[in-house]
Parts: C-alpha cells; sequence; structure tokens
C-alpha cells in the first residue's frame, strides 16, 4: 500500500532548524518510517541565511511570513524550532488551522501561554508534541525499562544536574539566551527543563521544590548585529555596548517528589570545564542507575546483590545491541550514536503518530506540567520560599 505523505513546515533555521532538518532527512533515509514527508518550506526572519539554509537541507520553498504557511492547506505538521517567546503564538495558529505541531523546550515563557497551548492542543485532536528529545537517547529509554521492570525497587533519591560553561566569559555576548522577554528564563528552562522532563518521565510528578538562582555577569556586551531574537550563543561583541542580564546563570533545587522520592537538581552555564553534561542518577532499594549525555551510549547499573558483597560495582551496559530501544535503525553493535540521533528518534515517533492518528508524549500537556515546576522553582528562587504544587 501507498504511504501517506506529511507535508512539514519547520519554523527557524538555525541551531534547532538545522538539527530538526536533518532528523527528517535521517529519519526518511534511514529509519523506514510508515510515511513519506516532504519538507515543504523553511522559515525564517533572515532572507539570505534562510535561502542557503534551505538549499543546504532540501526543503523545496523558503518563506519570512510563517502566519501566511501555517495556514496553508497544503501543510499538514508545523515544527517550531524558534525561542520561547513565539512558541504559544505559533502553535495556537497552527494548531487553530488544524496542524499537527511539534514545538522546541520548554513550551513556553509562562504557564499561562503553557496553559493556552494544552488546552488548544487537547480540544484540536491532532498530533502535539513538545522537544524533550533526550527523553530518547537509547540509553534513557534503557533506564525507563528497567525502572518499570523493578530493578531499582522502591525508589529513594534521584539526582539530576545539567552542566555548561560557554557564559563563564563576561565578555560573550547578550544574546537571546540572556533575555527574559525572549527565553523566560537563563538555566532554568533553557537546561534544567531537559533534567525536570527526564526526572518526570523516569521516577514520577514533583509535589515540592526549593529554589536558589544567580547571575553571576550582570552587564554583557551586546552584540554588534543586535536585534533581539534570533541569535544563538555566538555572535561577534560590540565595541562598547552593554546591555543588562535579566535572567538565572544557574539555579539549583531541592524537591520532593510523588512517592516520597528526594530529589537534588542543578542547572548551570557557569561550571567551567563542562560542555553539555547532563547526568541523571536514581537511587532504589535494590539498584540504581547513572546516566550522562557526554557518554550518552553507556547506562550504569548497580545491582543489589546480597550474595557477593565484594563484587558488587556499577556496571556499564553499552546501549547499542539491537535489541536496544531504537538500535535497530542504527549500526553494528558498539558503533556508537550521537545528538543528533534523538531528534530523529523524537520526529519518527511524532511522525508515526500523526500517521497511526494516536497520541505521543511527551506532548503539550507534558509540557505544562514541566513549566508548572518551572514556575515552582522561579517563585521559590524569587521569594525565597518552598513551593507546593
Ligand atoms: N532540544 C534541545 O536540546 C534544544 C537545544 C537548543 C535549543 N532548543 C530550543 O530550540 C528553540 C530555538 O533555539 P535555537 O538554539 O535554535 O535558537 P537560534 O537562535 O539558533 O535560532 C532561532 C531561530 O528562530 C528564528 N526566530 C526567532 N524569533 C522569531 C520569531 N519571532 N518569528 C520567527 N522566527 C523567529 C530565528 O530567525 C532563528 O532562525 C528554543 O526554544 C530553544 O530552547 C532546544
Amino acid at each position: 500500500m501507498e504511504k501517506p505523505t506529511v507535508r512539514i513546515a519547520l519554523i527557524g533555521h538555525r541551531f534547532m532548524g538545522k538539527l530538526h532538518s536533518h532528523a527528517y532527512n535521517m529519519v526518511q533515509q534511514l529509519m523506514d518510517l510508515p510515511c513519506r514527508i516532504e519538507l515543504a518550506v523553511l522559515c525564517g526572519r533572515d532572507p539570505v541565511a534562510l535561502k542557503s539554509a534551505q538549499n543546504a537541507w532540501g526543503w523545496r520553498e523558503a518563506s519570512t511570513d510563517w502566519r501566511a504557511v501555517v495556514a496553508r492547506n497544503d501543510i499538514d505538521a508545523v515544527d517550531i524550532a524558534v525561542p520561547g517567546n513565539a512558541h504559544a503564538e505559533i502553535a495556537l495558529a497552527a494548531l487553530a488551522h488544524g496542524k499537527h505541531v511539534l514545538c522546541e523546550k520548554p513550551l513556553a515563557n509562562t504557564l499561562g501561554d503553557a496553559q493556552a497551548m494544552a488546552d488548544a492542543a487537547e480540544a484540536s485532536g491532532k498530533v502535539d508534541m513538545v522537544g524533550f528529545n533526550y527523553r530518547r537517547a537509547p540509553a534513557v529509554v534503557l533506564a525507563r525499562h528497567l525502572i518499570e521492570e523493578g530493578l531499582l525497587g522502591k525508589l529513594f533519591q534521584v539526582r539530576g544536574t545539567y552542566l555548561q560553561d560557554w557564559a563563564v566569559d563576561p565578555q560573550v555576548p547578550l544574546t537571546w539566551r540572556f533575555d527574559r522577554a525572549i527565553a523566560g528564563s537563563g538555566s532554568l528552562g533553557d537546561l534544567l527543563t531537559h533534567v525536570l522532563d527526564m526526572t518526570r518521565y523516569l521516577v514520577g510528578e514533583f509535589e515540592q521544590v526549593t529554589a536558589v538562582s544567580h547571575t553571576f555577569v550582570s552587564q554583557r556586551p551586546l552584540p554588534a548585529n543586535f536585534s533581539g531574537a534570533g541569535l544563538g550563543h555566538a555572535g561577534q561583541a560590540a565595541a562598547d555596548a552593554f546591555g543588562s542580564v535579566d535572567v538565572d546563570d544557574v539555579t539549583a533545587v531541592l524537591a520532593k517528589l510523588q512517592g516520597g522520592v528526594v530529589g537534588v537538581f542543578e542547572a548551570t552555564r557557569f561550571a567551567t570545564g563542562f560542555k553539555n553534561a547532563l547526568c541523571l542518577e536514581v537511587h532504589g532499594d535494590r539498584g540504581a542507575i547513572r546516566f550522562d549525555l557526554e557518554r550518552m551510549n553507556e547506562l550504569d547499573y548497580y545491582a543489589v546483590e546480597t550474595a557477593t558483597p565484594t563484587r558488587q560495582g556499577f556496571r556499564r551496559i553499552l546501549a547499542t545491541h539491537p535489541d536496544h530501544p531504537y538500535m535497530q535503525y542504527w549500526w553494528p553493535e558498539g558503533h556508537i550514536v550521537g545528538y543528533d540521533v534523538t531528534f530523529a528518534h523524537e520526529i519518527y515517533d511524532w511522525l508515526s503518530a500523526i500517521v497511526r492518528s494516536e497520541r505521543v508524549a511527551p506532548d503539550f500537556m507534558d509540557g505544562l506540567r514541566c513549566q508548572a515546576v518551572v514556575d515552582a522553582i522561579a517563585t521559590s528562587a524569587r521569594d525565597g520560599v518552598t513551593v507546593r504544587l
């Protein structure tokens, strides 16, 4: 039988736009997708960079008018890869025009926007997904399987950190990631949301948070080409103009989760020496797991074995066997995969759900629940209080 075709519009063509475009090409060529996909329209604001991205990544058309694009009858699905301040407007318009929507994380910059998006998605009957891609690292899915099988027993503690160091230099310019009006928050929304989502996926819901945030560098040089959104981490600093940072450089959290689990979490752009270290550890009475994104093909697993106490220790599982999650699509065992496949797995599952008219997780409701934790953390850090969810 002829496979159906899903016609995609992608909004945003820089860091995430490039990764999502690459992922569409990978799923099409390598992952035995239940549909064909048409890379129909790539949207952005800079016509020259947009044209070059369109040609390089195989998009049929380019447009600087996302509003017109999401209204078109020849588009089935809209993929949002722009900063958080534009997520709600684009997603609501796309859902109103009957499109399936994949939206990058965090779902929105405010709880109100996240609620409106989750409500609209629920009412639409379309397939909505939020881009917490690290859930789909094979080793993370394996961790979930071990926990679901009861191999960790009763869970006690979870410890999650997301450590980067690209902001340590005070000369790093004031790009949109330092601007609350565009990004919503700093390390909290940018980094900690991945840890919060992974914790919800592996352990359960948050019940209470107590947080501390801090901004180490409060003034940064404006980029030479400063124009607000659309600038990544990089960019050249202008000679003498400075602007204020109004987001958190670091956020640390103590939490209680359902089932009496205690959590400790930290996200920072100032962890000198760390580039992209998302680490999660979960401890139970029968065992423990440990994951580090910088070693993303591996899962450390500890099993409590009363018979041989002198030989106990964490064992390293290389999650590349064809029976490991998603690995049937990739290379022979031990031929490791990288960051980009997490996006391919996400897009594969979103498109498969569209074809089968099924739900997929994490959906906008998951994005909303994560945003509620973000909101509680921000309130706790601002007011110096413990917040219950
Ligand atoms: N899943 C992940 O691991 C991950 C990693 C990085 C970023 N992100 C998320 O992806 C999103 C985009 O981040 P990025 O790193 O690609 O940013 P970026 O600065 O590299 O690219 C932003 C893109 O959005 C476009 N844009 C900005 N504002 C717009 C608007 N109002 N209307 C239309 N287009 C607009 C810009 O022209 C540019 O193409 C953010 O929500 C971010 O949190 C997710």
